[in-house]
């Protein structure tokens, strides 16, 4: 083969009408309305990042300094970013209502390599976000439990350090607090460690199960989760706020504008997630109307939330003693509202059930669009007879997190799926502006205000976070282009073949 039909091959675009006659053979059913995409968009964003995350943002880590009760500019911060991306997303899957969210705008705009490219850096947002999430699950489940330590055995209440935490998190503890590896992890035939987060993988394949029984029954289920974290979420908010002393607040910046982009860079994490409303465009009854108020209906919501958490979690606990692990369930218990500090581990257990949930749904529709354009095997996108779903791509999606949650950590993840979202996010602005370029006179039920300045901006502010927290994530910014390089062999040695071979047995058939 020449270079000329390799770059034509690879710079290849799909065209938007070819992207929309796909769909119209989809299998999958049209069930979701407005109401049931604001309810995904609530449940993907709502998790580990205001549960969790949003302590070591405040407080810090060795490697990145932490924001203080700045965390609140932070917010607004990680908020800018995304919502000029929600508007750039809201723009194309309005226009391109298709399954597949930025991979398949990305085919639509800047050819099949870079559309492969972007699939594979929307795994790290998905997939390994949601080794992040089903991380913290586990460390909510324990909180849970230990609240109900009269009646539970002792087993449960102290369930074993190897069997929730993954083997590089026990290393890490062991370092911290001076254990010898051998006495914590049972070691077969004494050198294979056996280490691995039991409730994380329980719930991982629970909800695959669920996901493959129909979508319709999953977002009933994120529904009740969704509705659940809500309420916790607005009650630390109320009842917090009669505990807040404004001292608390000062000093404001405590490690100035570093601890400010820092914070933003990891409280993006809490953000993460309306763009999953997209990848269920097919899915949708109405999608031209609905999917843009989902999306900024989404995130304008969860803003609000989230900077009022901030303002009462930094209002009662003094930044020094914010607990990393659980910080809102603690803040209850340092106010002596233990009970309380119970019931804000239910919703969290809630809320990061959605998020993994609605995460699950979205890598497989991903994948399933990758599959259907023909670059992974033709088997991966089989529909169940009875329930309609793309069950093997299902059970794909759940095996893979269980298998990489044996050897990565709840922070490598985190920032890992940064990464992978800003880039992803950058790339939509992207296709935005070339979209406007190439195809200016497709209806666009929705259009990005001030275009092309608000896309040219969201480039700028996710790239700025993006490039700002290389310089302090060592280890996450080794593996990041290391990810990119597997995704580029991949699609050397597997996505390309199979995509030619898969059109020439098509053309053959056709042409018979
Ligand atoms: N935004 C999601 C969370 O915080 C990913 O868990």
């Amino acid at each position: 083969m020449n270079i000329k039909s390799l770059l034509n091959n690879l710079l290849k675009c799909k065209s938007t009408d070819e992207l929309i006659e796909t769909t119209k053979k989809s299998e999958l059913k049209k069930t979701l309305n407005i109401f049931d995409l604001i309810i995904i968009g609530i449940g993907a964003v709502v998790g580990t990042g205001i549960f969790t995350i949003i302590g070591t943002a405040i407080v810090g880590t060795p490697d990145s300094a932490g924001a203080g009760p700045a965390i609140i500019l932070s917010m607004i911060l990680a908020a800018v970013a995304c919502v000029f991306t929600a508007l750039c997303y809201s723009e194309i899957a309005a226009m391109i209502p298709v399954a597949g969210s930025a991979y398949t705008y990305t085919y639509a705009t800047m050819g099949e390599f870079m559309a492969w490219m972007v699939g594979w850096i929307l795994m790290l947002e998905y997939a390994i976000g949601n080794i992040t999430v089903a991380s913290a699950w586990t460390g909510y489940l324990v909180q849970l439990l230990r609240g109900f330590k009269q009646y539970l055995p002792d087993f449960i209440v102290h369930f074993p350090l190897w069997l929730r935490n993954d083997y590089i998190s026990m290393l890490r503890m062991c370092k911290v607090y001076g254990w010898d590896i051998h006495d914590k992890v049972p070691h077969i035939f004494g050198v294979i460690p056996v280490s691995v987060n039991l409730p994380s993988i329980f719930i991982v394949l629970a909800l695959t199960l669920l996901l493959i029984k129909g979508v319709k029954e999953s977002t009933r289920v994120a529904g009740i989760m969704v509705g659940l974290n809500l309420f916790m979420i607005i009650s630390f908010i109320l009842v917090g706020a009669f505990y807040v002393k404004p001292e608390n607040w000062t000093p404001f910046m405590t490690n100035g504008f570093e601890g400010v982009f820092m914070g933003a860079f990891l409280i993006f994490f809490a953000y993460i997630g309306f763009d999953a409303i997209s990848t269920t465009a097919e899915e949708t009854e109405n999608p031209q109307r609905d999917l843009p108020i989902a999306i900024l209906g989404t995130l304008v919501i969860c803003t609000i939330l989230y900077i009022c958490v901030a303002l009462v979690l930094t209002g009662i606990v003094p930044i020094a003693q914010i607990d990393t692990g659980a910080p809102i369930a603690h803040a209850m218990s340092f106010i002596k509202k233990d009970w309380f500090a119970g019931f804000i581990s239910v919703g969290a257990l809630a809320a990061l059930t959605s998020v993994l949930l609605i995460y699950q749904l979205g890598t497989t529709r991903i994948l399933y669009a990758m599959s259907r354009d023909r670059f992974l095997p033709k088997g991966w996108r089989l529909i169940h007879k009875k329930f309609k779903t793309p069950y093997v791509m299902t059970w794909f999606a759940g095996i893979s997190v269980i298998v990489f949650s044996l050897f990565m950590d709840l922070r490598i993840s985190a920032e890992l799926c940064n990464f992978g979202t800003f880039t992803s996010f950058i790339i939509i602005c992207i296709a935005v502006l070339i979209l406007r370029k190439t195809d200016p006179d497709r209806k666009r039920p929705f259009k990005v205000p001030f275009s092309p300045l608000f896309p040219i901006l969201g480039i700028i502010v996710c790239g700025g976070l993006m490039v700002y927290s290389l310089k302090a994530l060592n280890e996450s910014s080794i593996y990041f282009p290391l990810w990119l390089i597997a995704g580029v062999l991949i699609y050397v040695f597997y996505g390309y073949k199979q995509k030619r071979l898969e059109d020439a047995q098509r053309s053959n058939r056709n042409n018979n």
